[in-house]
């Protein structure tokens, strides 16, 4: 009888614990914990230490593959919104895989990176909540929107740059010198 009692109380106990492990192993946002193509770090890139100390504390674990998993970003359904939020800002901007942006995504990256601090939409509101130091004050907004606005004219400037003057001959044989 007592044994029966037992069995019988066992059953859901198991099933309970087989149903939150297949729980835990889905992931409808992809195995976004898993990926690691751009090894690089945020550390690797050329900028001044106060934008990557900003960037290392309020961006880094949703644009970077160098992201802090916390506990409970491993528990459903938490897991599942942090898993998509990570996925989302990664295919937006990794800084990690920086080196492989073109110079006309990065320009545009920057104009974005700009765009999002200046108006108070990163970091996400959600991340901020959990995450006390990652909002950033108006001065550190400031420090982030300049930098980005002058890396971007930057790379305006270098791309835009006039080529090398060439020289021609015209049709009256005279040698010209041209800039295009
Ligand atoms: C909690 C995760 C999280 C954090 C932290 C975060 N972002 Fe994002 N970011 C996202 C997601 C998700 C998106 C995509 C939003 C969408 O799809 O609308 C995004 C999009 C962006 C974009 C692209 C916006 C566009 O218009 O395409 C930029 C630029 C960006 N983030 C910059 C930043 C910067 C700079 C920081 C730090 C100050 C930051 N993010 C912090 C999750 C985050």
């Amino acid at each position: 009888m007592r044994a029966s009692v037992w069995r019988r109380s066992l059953v859901p106990v198991v099933a309970l614990f087989f149903a939150a492990v297949c729980w835990i192993a889905i992931h409808p946002f992809g195995r976004v914990k898993q990926f690691d193509p751009h090894p690089a770090g945020i550390s690797d890139l050329t900028m001044p230490l106060e934008v990557k100390t900003l960037i290392r504390r309020s961006c880094q674990d949703c644009h970077s593959s160098q992201t802090v998993w916390p506990w409970y970003s491993y528990v459903p359904p938490a897991s599942w919104l942090i898993e998509r939020d990570v996925g989302r800002g990664r295919d937006h901007l990794n800084f990690s895989g920086w080196a492989r942006y073109s110079a006309k995504e990065r320009e545009k990256l920057l104009a974005d990176i700009a765009s999002v601090v200046k108006n108070h939409e990163m970091p996400l509101p959600q991340y901020e909540l959990i995450h006390l130091d990652a909002k950033l004050s108006e001065a550190e907004i400031d420090i982030l929107y300049q930098w980005a606005r002058l890396e971007r004219r930057k790379l305006k400037a270098s791309s835009t740059s006039s080529p090398s003057p060439k020289l021609f001959l015209g049709q009256n044989s005279h040698l010209y010198i041209t800039n295009r």
